[in-house]
């Protein structure tokens, strides 16, 4: 960083002294597999319980910060850095930040997950583990249906990988009940991280 000489500039507030203390739930999974769907009911049942929750979906951050990326694997590293850093910041402020992203590269959530250890923030990895046949079924926006018809390349799942993690602080799987029973169960876990929820 010196050498574009840039130095960070220290705060007079520390992390104690703000209203709330912030966390980053991250939600990972394909396409269908139902991230978004509890990443809202969870941002909602924090709002109501007085907890500052904001939810960063990878489809709307798409459509503002991120509008210049497409689905090739370098823009998507890109998309997971950029989305990762504004997670960090929110966090930090003292909001959870609940971030539904299909980020399909383990080094890329890595790098998010590591990004929160430096600066001792909490970060809580959702698998949103429904199979692909499962998430194929439901097709809500007809994606599948157009990878499979050649419509759409670098489809994750059917053209492009998506490496699942290895050690998610929650698995959430079709069997685990419905959205809000899912939900549910984030919250305890954060509850017990954070003492939030
Ligand atoms: S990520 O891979 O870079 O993390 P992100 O979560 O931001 O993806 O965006 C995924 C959303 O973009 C999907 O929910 C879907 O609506 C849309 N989409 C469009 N093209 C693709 C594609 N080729 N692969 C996956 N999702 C796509």
């Amino acid at each position: 960083m010196s050498e574009r000489n840039v130095v960070w500039h220290e705060g007079g507030v520390t992390r104690e002294q703000r209203p709330s203390l912030g966390a980053t739930v991250w939600f990972t999974g394909l396409s269908g597999s139902g991230k978004s769907t509890v990443a809202v009911i969870a941002e909602r049942l924090l709002v109501e319980r007085g907890v500052t929750a904001y939810r960063l979906d990878g489809d709307n951050v798409r459509l503002g910060l991120n509008g210049d990326l497409g689905f090739g694997a370098e823009d998507r590293t890109e998309n997971i850095r950029r989305v990762g850093e504004v997670a960090r910041l929110f966090a930090d402020a003292g909001v959870v930040a609940i971030v539904p992203v299909i980020s399909p590269y383990r080094a890329d959530r890595d790098r998010v997950r590591a990004l929160h250890a430096r600066d001792g923030l909490p970060f809580l990895e959702v698998f949103v583990d429904t199979p692909i046949e499962e998430c194929e079924r439901r097709d809500p926006k007809g994606l599948y249906a157009k990878a499979r018809r050649g419509e759409i390349g670098d489809f994750t799942g059917i053209s492009a990988p998506y490496e699942a993690p290895e050690k998610p602080e929650l698995r959430l799987t079709p069997a685990d009940g419905d959205p809000e029973q899912q939900a549910e169960r984030l919250l305890a876990l954060l509850e017990t991280m954070v003492g939030e929820g």
